[in-house]
């Protein structure tokens, strides 16, 4: 096998290689004996993370994590590294470690988190593959914005002015919708929110869905049914990354459809009933989602927020044009919103009233006034960010550990 060494021990006789390649771990037994002198002599050198090749004999070993060990029979060192390497076994801080991050991904738990977020992203291809949704890349420099200006990066951009980094890539998949009827994103947006939080990142992955002739109430069942599939197939596929994180696992069995649905006017009347002074057309805030998911063992769609406190493209809800037809899912245990989503504004006048209301330019927008001009259709869809989801189910305090390398208002390196 060929991979690191990330601890060792000798008694002189005895040499306990603690091995790792990409795919798991495994202790190493080797006994100076079963050694030529170069091999023991290379065997003893190496320092903790040098990189090695390792032969020996599959034994089962019920005292040994995972119920195996090797029994070396060969040894070779491919570099040794020197006796410095940065992360120990002691407690390291999170800035530290995030310094670190680079050697940091090699530890045992971080490992485990990339592996359970390759896990949501492959269920997330699945799902949408399984449902007749296309792959479709929306572009990352992009004119304008799309979830609001104030937390637009922009760069400058030949002769043109500037650009600015993609928020999301919603208003183009409605352009895609409406040649493939069913498609989504998955990429890199940027957001240059000034929030440090436990759950906000400069840049994280978004996956974006969006749905023709689908309405607000076919909106949220592609929803509970792409999360019930992320659940599942973590479950089924990270039993063991799982346990490493000693991620409590009852709570994720019981995400099941239907999902907890309750308006905003709800969620509003319960925060305040709970002692919370939030005003009724006031967004919640993170800590008032946090009050809210407590009280349930699913998701929780909280629906119809007030138009002002959203978007400029969420359709208005016709029993209450105050409201729009959109749905945050806040997920359980305290973590809040994972995904945002709604049905858009499909009427051409309607939608350059809001347009205008919001200050939002048209003329970059133009040809999204086209998608309203040009065979409109009532449409839905939804975005979520994988690393809030990796947080969930991982069980994770931070977001910051979702990502391979975190960018925060505060950290641009590694
Ligand atoms: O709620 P948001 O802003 O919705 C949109 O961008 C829509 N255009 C999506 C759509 O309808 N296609 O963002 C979607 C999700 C949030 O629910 C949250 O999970 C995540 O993106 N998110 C963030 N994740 C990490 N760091 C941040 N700063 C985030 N901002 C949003
Ligand atoms: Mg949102």
């Amino acid at each position: 096998m060929k991979g690191w060494a990330y601890n060792f021990r000798s008694s002189g006789k005895i040499f306990f290689l603690q091995f790792r390649d990409g795919t798991g771990r495994v202790q190493v037994v080797y006994s100076k004996i079963d050694l030529s002198e170069d091999e023991w002599n290379a065997l003893d050198g190496i320092r903790i993370e040098s990189s090695v090749i390792v032969t020996g004999t599959v034994k089962a070993e019920p005292r040994a994590n995972g119920g195996f060990e090797l029994s070396g029979v060969s040894f070779k060192a491919v570099q040794v590294a020197p006796d410095d390497y940065p992360i120990g076994k002691k407690e390291h801080g999170p800035d530290f470690l995030l310094d670190q991050r680079h050697l940091w991904l090699r530890s045992e738990k971080q490992w485990a988190v990339q592996r359970v977020r390759n896990t949501i992203i492959n269920a997330t291809f699945a799902y949408f593959n399984e449902n007749g949704f296309i792959k479709f890349d929306t572009p990352i420099l992009t004119p304008t914005a799309c979830e609001g200006t104030t937390e637009l990066f922009s760069i400058e951009y030949f002769d043109m002015g500037n650009a600015y980094l993609s928020q999301s890539g919603q208003l183009y998949l409605e352009a895609g919708i409406m040649s493939l009827g069913r498609a989504f994103d998955f990429g890199p947006v940027f957001r240059a929110e000034k929030s440090k939080t436990r759950r906000h990142l400069t840049e994280f992955w978004m996956m974006d869905a969006e749905a023709a002739f689908v309405e607000h109430e076919g909106n949220l069942k592609i929803q509970e049914g792409l999360v019930c599939r992320i659940v599942k197939d973590v479950l089924e596929k990270n039993a063991k990354e799982l346990a490493i994180l000693e991620r409590d696992i009852e709570p994720l069995k019981k995400i099941e459809a239907p999902f907890v649905r309750m308006t905003h006017a709800e969620a509003v009347a319960k925060l305040r009933e709970l002692g919370s002074d939030i005003g009724e057309m006031d967004d919640l805030g993170a800590d008032d989602e946090t009050v809210l998911t407590k009280l349930f063992d699913r998701p929780i769609f909280v629906e119809k927020y007030p138009a002002a406190v959203k978007a400029f493209y969420m359709k208005r809800d016709p029993s209450d044009p105050t409201r729009v037809l959109n749905a945050d899912m806040l997920a359980p245990e305290g973590y809040g919103e994972i995904i945002g989503g709604s049905q858009r504004e499909d009427d051409y006048d309607r939608l350059l009233e809001r347009m205008r209301e919001s200050n939002v330019p048209v003329e970059p927008y133009q040809w999204y006034l086209d998608l309203r001009k040009y065979g409109s259709i009532p449409h839905s869809g939804f975005g979520y960010g994988l690393e809030r989801i990796v947080a969930w189910v991982c069980g994770l305090q931070h977001i910051r550990e979702t990502i391979p390398f975190p960018r925060l208002i505060n950290r641009l390196t590694p």
